[in-house]
């Protein structure tokens, strides 16, 4: 099994010209400044304040999760993760990563009866009313996943589901219908669940929601459809094991976020871009915007991450990378074609726009696109990092999710920012309490602003 490989040529003087870092800074200056970051994530995990980086680990954390799979996947038809933001995000990429594609529309044969998957995070009426409605509510599990449990799009959702669940299930069965992924001590989720005996998973306490991927908050809905956890978290441990020392050229998390940091605040490139080149990894690439803007999007300072999908986007957003002001840094993911290579079919072969297609297969192509805008952007003076990701497996993704994971507090030591907080996000959360009414939190007050300026 092979590891995810960085390829940070096109970041570099010669390959990029003059518009690349200069590589003997990778040995010198560089070097250092990441040796300084690696010290302070070294004394802070020495404390036990970064769980993640025990999470591949944790066997029986893990055996629990294979258990309550097990015992509880197959008896239902669907699952329905109900969680926002890091609660939900890493259930939805791992879903998306490693199960066959249009999972829910397959057959219960199809999915060697595995359950369907589904992931509730905002409460918009029209999504969450058509999920419902279409569910058959007395064959799905609700695994609903919230850390402090007190997150109100979450609880309202709880609410929701169990409401309706009443109307079709005996009242003595609707417990059996949930499983709680919550904090092992604390919050509403704990004290109901220990006051009616609903099933649980802990969520460590040292483990934020958006390094929860290789928790129980990710785990438990990709072991209750089958996905390898096993492999996943070998993967993750090769990765973490690859990433913790301090010779930045030996350390792929280390030199991604190294260079996305000295690209944002030596030469403008603010703008960091995420683009697989497959459709499973859509979710990836929004999975890692949470990450990267919610860690290190504080104190003025901090990088804006933009998901983007190749090649898709190369009729859309590529003009603006080609072309648009010199703020960005493009991160390809490449994945090797899988099984499902679908050959193109030599046909209309006098034609000269179609006939050098066939012989070729979809993936082929979808490489050569790749491989084209890189070299595209090359030229026109636009850096990029390129992930190698070899195949598309849970080893990988496991991997993969662990060096953005560690890149990730890398980066918060290098902009000199708490990457495990989001005080940011607090503000907001408690101005919605208010307006809903809860007792001790502040309503914004109604109708603020001069009506001249609303048109
Ligand atoms: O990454 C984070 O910490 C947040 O995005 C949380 O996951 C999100 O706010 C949901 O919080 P909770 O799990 O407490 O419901």
């Amino acid at each position: 099994m092979k590891l995810p490989v960085l390829d940070a040529n096109l970041m570099l003087r010669p390959a990029l010209g003059e518009s690349g870092l200069d590589p003997a800074r990778l040995e010198g200056e560089l070097a250092e400044r990441f040796r300084a970051a690696h010290a302070r994530v070294e004394a802070r995990r020495a404390e036990g304040e970064i769980g993640f980086l025990d999470l591949p680990r944790a066997v029986q954390a893990s055996r629990r999760v294979q258990e309550l799979a097990d015992s509880f996947g197959q008896l239902f038809e669907n699952v329905v993760v109900v969680g926002i933001g890091g609660s939900g995000l890493g259930a939805v990429m791992l879903r998306d990563a490693l199960l066959a594609p249009r999972w829910n529309e397959r057959t219960a044969e199809e999915r060697d009866h595995f359950p369907r998957l589904y992931v509730l995070d905002n409460p918009d009426p029209s999504t969450v009313s058509s999920l419902l409605d279409g569910l058959e509510l007395g064959r799905t599990l609700f695994n609903v996943v919230s850390k402090s449990g007190s997150t109100a799009e979450t609880m309202a959702l709880y609410l929701v589901a169990r409401e309706r669940l009443a109307r079709r299930v005996e009242p003595e069965q609707v417990r059996a219908h949930f499983l709680f992924t919550t904090d092992p001590d604390r919050g509403a989720l704990r004290r109901i669940a220990e006051a009616e005996g609903i099933a649980t998973l802990a969520l460590p306490p040292n483990v934020g929601g958006r390094y929860s991927v290789l928790s129980p908050a990710g785990l438990w809905p990709a072991a209750a459809t089958g996905v390898d956890v096993d492999a996943l978290l070998a993967g993750a441990r090769a990765m973490a094991e690859r990433c913790m020392g301090e010779a930045l050229l030996a350390n792929p998390a280390g030199l991604f976020a190294t260079l996305l940091h000295a690209a944002d605040v030596e030469q403008g490139r603010s703008v960091h871009v995420l683009m697989p080149y497959s459709d499973r990894l859509r979710s990836l690439a929004l999975w890692f915007q949470q990450l990267w803007a919610e860690s290190l999007g504080k104190e003025l300072k901090g990088p804006t991450p933009l998901p983007a999908l190749g090649a898709s986007d190369q009729h859309s957003q590529v003009q603006l990378f080609m072309e648009g002001p010199h703020d960005k840094v493009v991160v390809f993911v490449a994945a090797a074609e899988g099984g499902e290579g679908v050959p193109i079919p030599s046909l209309h072969g006098e034609t000269e726009e179609l006939g050098y297609l066939g012989g070729h297969t979809l993936g082929a192509l979808l490489d050569a696109e790749r491989r084209a805008t890189t070299e595209a952007l090359r030229r026109a003076g636009r850096p990029s990092l390129t992930l190698e990701l070899g195949r598309l497996d849970a080893y990988s993704v496991g991997a993969l999710s662990m060096l953005f994971q560690i890149a990730t507090v890398y980066a918060g030591a290098l902009y000199g920012v708490d990457p495990l907080d989001q005080p940011g996000v607090e503000l907001g959360k408690r101005l919605a309490c208010g307006l809903l009414g809860r007792a001790g939190f502040e309503a914004p007050a109604a109708g603020n602003g001069d009506p001249r300026w609303r048109v």
